[in-house]
């Protein structure tokens, strides 16, 4: 598919905040019109709207492979990578925690493993539309998922979760909005709380906020946009931002020694740990 093509089909999704790909209303009116028995296959349809979820429904029509049996292999093998990551990086380190805030949570599928690992999960989006789909995909008793807006933050009580995770956000946040859920997530946290936030330094293909703000070219302009870029950070950047918001025992490791043979990209990637004094 053409990228215009990707960028109108994707703006079409587009919410009124930044990064709200599915939070266009319709997106929740058509998932709640759905028959009950089709409601799974039109959540991954709809997320195959969204640049954020890697699903491609072309994908499927190109190779006459069903629609329905594409996206459960997808899922199947999101699932898969969201246990590998929590089982190298998160699992020992939150092994004290009751209550877990995944921030960021798209349809879920990280959020439902902590949900079986954890008393209590809370998942927060900015996406009404992928929280729609992560209800209908990846449900559980014991979590709750949660608007970002005002009203949806602040149903969470503050000085509540022991742990805060969020894993492929911070790289599409602004400063200004990543400033923001560093103040939140310290807001939430209780005294001696853990935040475990993944995260990218600009190295390699990973551009500064202000490099791509200065890319004047009409392609550049539009992915940033349309939320389409990717950030990364001087570590020493991730390290201010956190202590500014009022965490201690802020450090950003390298994800590399927790996966020796490797994770996606991710595991090339970092992790920024922190803790509420
Ligand atoms: C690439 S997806 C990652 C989803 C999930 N964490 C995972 O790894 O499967 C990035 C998610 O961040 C969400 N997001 C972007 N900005 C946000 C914000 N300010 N607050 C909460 N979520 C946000 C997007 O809606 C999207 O669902």
């Amino acid at each position: 598919m053409s990228s215009a093509k990707e960028i109108l089909k994707w703006s079409l999704t587009l919410g009124r905040e930044p990064q709200t790909f599915l939070g266009a209303r319709w997106v929740r009116w058509a998932l709640d019109r759905a028959p009950a028995s089709k409601k799974r296959l039109w959540a991954f349809r709809l997320l195959s709207l969204s640049p954020h979820y890697f699903l491609d429904r072309d994908w499927a029509e190109n190779r006459s492979i069903p629609e329905s049996e594409y996206f459960e292999k997808a899922s199947a093998e999101w699932l898969a990578s969201r246990e590998t990551y929590f089982n190298a990086v998160l699992e020992e380190r939150l092994s004290d925690a009751r209550t877990v805030l995944d921030y960021g949570c798209g349809p879920g599928f990280l959020a439902v493993i902590l949900a079986k690992r954890f008393d209590r999960v809370q998942a927060l989006d900015i996406s009404s539309g992928a929280l729609e789909c992560a209800r209908v995909l990846n449900s559980a008793d014991n979590l709750e998922y949660v608007l970002a807006d005002a009203e949806g933050i602040a149903s969470i009580a503050d000085a509540s979760v022991d742990a805060i995770v969020s894993l492929a956000v911070v790289q599409h946040l602004s400063r200004e909005v990543y400033e923001k859920m560093l103040e939140v997530c310290h807001r939430k946290l209780k005294s001696g709380g853990r935040l475990a936030l993944h995260v990218q330094l600009n190295e390699g293909d990973w551009k500064t906020e202000d490099t791509w703000k200065e890319d004047r070219s009409v392609k550049g302009k539009l992915k940033y946009n349309y939320g389409l870029h990717n950030f990364g950070r001087p570590e020493s950047e991730h390290l201010a931002m956190a202590n500014a918001a009022g965490l201690v025992e802020v450090k950003v490791d390298p994800l590399s020694p927790l996966f020796p043979n490797g994770f996606e990209d991710i595991g090339e990637q970092h992790l920024l740990t922190a803790v509420k004094p």
